[in-house]
């Protein structure tokens, strides 16, 4: 059987709340990204990031750290999916700017991305998250729109093919 682990940042515990929800969904192991290893990376085939933005669109802080566990991890032949949450009335230049750091890191040791996701539904005015007209991970606004999330998250995770 695939394993699947889904590893997620988060300083108010939006987006631990969000990364139990998912792992309850794919029956997957769920791990606090301060826990995290290089071999728990590497013995996974399926694996899902998620991270809050903060500050002017930067990282969860404990996903500084984190960075350079995955920087360290061979993901070759893995797939990888992102989620972000963020608040896309608050911080609309910068809705889940997140998202693009940990796909730029997990795309370079390796990973193929999957979960991109279309911006219609989405109201925000910029976003690094954004790469050729599509969102490079899931973003949720758990804050605005918490009424969207799990029905996003069951439209999205069906994509991933894990
Ligand atoms: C000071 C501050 C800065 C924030 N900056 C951003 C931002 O740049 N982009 C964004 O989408 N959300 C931003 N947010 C919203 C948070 O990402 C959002 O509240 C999120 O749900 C927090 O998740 P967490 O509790 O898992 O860390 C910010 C929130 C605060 C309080």
């Amino acid at each position: 059987m695939k394993k699947t682990i889904v590893v997620y940042g988060s300083s108010t515990g939006t987006c631990e709340s969000i990364a139990q929800t998912i792992g309850k969904k794919l029956n997957a192991e769920v791990i606090d990204v301060t826990d995290l290893t290089t071999e728990q990376l590497e013995g996974a085939d399926n694996i899902l990031l998620g991270t809050s933005t903060w500050g002017a669109g930067e990282l969860q802080d404990d996903w500084y750290d984190g960075l350079e566990v995955v920087k360290e991890a061979d993901l070759t032949g893995k797939k990888v999916a992102i989620f972000g949450c963020g608040d896309s009335a608050s911080y609309s230049d910068t809705f889940c700017n997140g998202v693009k750091e940990l796909f730029d890191t997990a795309g370079a040791v390796g990973a193929t991305i999957v979960g991109q996701v279309s911006t219609d539904g989405y109201e925000f005015d910029d976003s690094e998250a954004v790469v050729d007209g599509e969102f490079v991970g899931l973003p949720l606004d758990d804050i605005n729109e918490d009424d969207k999330t799990e029905e996003r998250i069951d439209a999205w995770l069906p994509t991933l093919g894990f």
